[in-house]
């Protein structure tokens, strides 16, 4: 049994390593503007986007040596999340003043100096992707395929399509096959496509592949859901971000559509359906299964 508290933390350590090293300084006449980048990228964070990418790397091919294949891409992943949260907290989406525990990006350095910062680290992202230097043990084609994959996640019918939609839906009955849209969408693509990154990277065959898709789209669907449900349940002490924004936003929400106790269902099988997908895979994939069940457990 992984000892998932642990794990998460030893994991954690060595993505902010990796994050620390990939990350511009700020120094020089960019000073203010990465300063800016590096605030919300070392806040805080649970890192859970990285972690699964280097955790299907390692279960693909336990041998391969993480630094020369995956470190780069797990940054990229990173990057890529938190420019997505800076947007999300701006005053024309949710609004949010809290974030990581810390006021959120705007908050602190206004709105334009926000909004170029999330431009910055997106585009960083894919700077480290496509670096030879980096992940230097990554074959071409591999690099190449790991790119695609992140840009489809994160682009207009992924990440940034489901926060268009997301905001497009707040006051609306929405159907239950709009809802999952969005979180499949706004979250689950992202969640997705770090777990294929790290599988690509490894070399894993395409019937493995199949399988993660199938793992990462159900973790990736439990994993909004269960932050709709913290944002009911919990305190925002607890989340380091603001309790309650859904209902302010009347955002479309699977506790507001089910209520709590089916909501928690739901997760619960979103969770097993991702279990099940790994069903042919040897022990090598328990620390996946223990991130698995992290995601509906966790509470923040
Ligand atoms: C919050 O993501 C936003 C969603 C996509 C639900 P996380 O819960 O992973 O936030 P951090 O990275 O730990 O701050
Ligand atoms: C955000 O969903 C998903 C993103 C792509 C950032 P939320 O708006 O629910 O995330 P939080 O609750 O603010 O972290
Ligand atoms: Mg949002
Ligand atoms: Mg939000
Ligand atoms: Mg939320």
């Amino acid at each position: 049994m992984i000892d998932i508290k642990h794990y998460l933390k030893q994991q954690q350590q060595q993505v902010h390593q990796a994050l620390d090293e990939f990350m511009l300084s700020p120094s020089g006449d960019f000073a203010d503007h990465i300063s800016c980048m590096r605030y919300s990228l070392f806040v805080g964070g649970k890192r859970v986007r990285p972690i699964l990418c280097l955790a299907t790397g390692t279960c693909i091919s336990p041998d391969i040596t993480i630094e020369d294949r995956l470190l780069p891409v797990a940054c990229a992943l990173e990057c890529i999340h938190t420019y997505s949260l800076i947007h999300d907290d701006l005053p024309a989406m949710d609004n949010d003043d809290l974030r990581r525990g810390h006021p959120t990006n705007h908050k602190k350095f206004g709105e334009a100096e926000a909004i170029l910062a999330g431009d910055g680290l997106l585009t960083l992202a894919f700077d480290l992707l496509s670096e030879g230097q980096y992940a230097h043990g990554l074959p071409d084609s591999a690099r190449l395929k790991i790119i695609q994959t992140i840009a489809r996640a994160a682009g207009s019918l992924g990440m940034v399509g489901g926060q268009a939609l997301d905001m497009e839906g707040e006051g609306k009955d929405l159907s239950f096959e709009q809802l999952q849209t969005i979180h499949r969408s706004k979250t689950g693509a992202l969640i997705t496509a770090s777990v294929l990154s790290g599988a690509i990277g490894a070399g894993a065959a395409e019937e493995q592949l199949q399988a993660f898709r199938v793992f990462g789209d159900n973790i990736g669907l439990a994993f909004q859901i269960v932050d709709d449900l913290l944002d009911v349940t919990s305190t925002t002490e607890e989340l380091g971000k603001t309790a309650g924004s859904d209902a302010v936003h009347r955002k479309a929400t699977y506790p507001a559509f089910f209520g709590i106790e089916k909501t928690r269902e739901l997760a619960q099988q979103a969770v097993e359906r991702s279990l099940g997908a790994l069903s042919s895979f040897s022990d090598r994939a328990d620390p996946l299964r223990a991130l698995a069940r992290y995601i509906v457990d966790r509470t923040k």
